[in-house]
């Protein structure tokens, strides 16, 4: 029996809500729901246009209500329950909420929330799940109000970030789910778990910028090896414990 707790990290991206109806990134032609990502999620997008940056979230709002957890979520969720909290931590860079709505404690949301809103005037966040009357909506300060997720070219959240990466320093097992990898610095975390010494695992149908850690990888949709994952993770849990 070991001294301490086998623990397990996790960092999902756009892929393990692709079965809930959510669509990637980089599926489309570099095309996000249509449109170019510098006419979307940037601030200078924000500043130039707050109307129509604010319509499109409304309509991923919109969309994202109708989404339900999958099985991939589900399946995590209740790894995270049976490991406990402190042992299985979760790192999103998905803003949908679906793994908070299937359950999950203390999800690290990397790239902020759809469900949040801040003030430019007076910094103030809350969760929003309203349909805002008239666009850009205001804060009670009188300030506007702006979605309250990572833009291109804007910094993570400090304090979320610093607890994603102490989680994959501490980490036995990374799982990484349905991200390309690509985007900096969600796509280092696998890297410092490995270097301290964690086994990487992976659940993509493509191979991607993450692959060539891997201990191993399951090329299959999330919803499909879900099952088979968390039987391997809890075997290796009653080997050691
Ligand atoms: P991407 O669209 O870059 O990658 C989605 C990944 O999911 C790809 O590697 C697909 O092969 C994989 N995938 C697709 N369907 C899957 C399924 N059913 N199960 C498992 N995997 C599947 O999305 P992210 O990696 O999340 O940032 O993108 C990272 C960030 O780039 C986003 O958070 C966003 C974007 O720019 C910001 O908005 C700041």
């Amino acid at each position: 029996m070991k001294d301490k707790p086998f623990k397990v990290a996790c960092l999902s991206g756009a892929g393990i809500s692709q079965e809930s109806g959510v669509a990637t990134f980089r599926g489309a032609g570099g095309l996000w729901e249509g449109h170019k990502v510098e006419d979307v999620a940037t601030p200078q997008a924000f500043e130039k246009d707050p109307v129509f940056v604010w319509r499109f979230y409304e309509e991923r709002r919109r969309q994202g209500k109708n989404c339900k957890p999958n099985k991939a979520h589900i399946g995590i969720a209740k790894l995270q329950e049976k490991l406990g909290v402190e042992n299985l931590s979760i790192a999103t860079q998905n803003v949908d909420g679906l793994h908070q709505k299937a359950g999950a404690k203390n999800v690290l949301e990397l790239h902020g929330s759809l469900w949040k809103v801040r003030c430019l005037k007076c910094f103030k966040e809350r969760e929003s799940y309203e349909e805002f009357k008239t666009l850009p909506p205001k804060c009670e300060c009188g300030g506007i109000l702006r979605p309250s997720v990572v833009w291109f070219y804007e910094p993570l959240p400090y304090d979320i970030l610093e607890e994603a990466f102490l989680k994959a320093k501490e980490s036995d097992l990374y799982l990484v789910i349905g991200t390309s990898g690509v985007v900096e610095p969600a796509a280092s975390l696998p890297k410092v778990a490995k270097s301290n010494g964690a086994k990487v695992w992976e659940i993509n149908p493509d191979e991607t910028t993450i692959t060539p850690i891997c201990d191993k990888s399951w090329r299959s949709k999330a919803g499909d090896a879900i099952d088979e994952v968390v039987n391997e993770i809890l075997k290796i849990r009653e080997g050691i414990e």
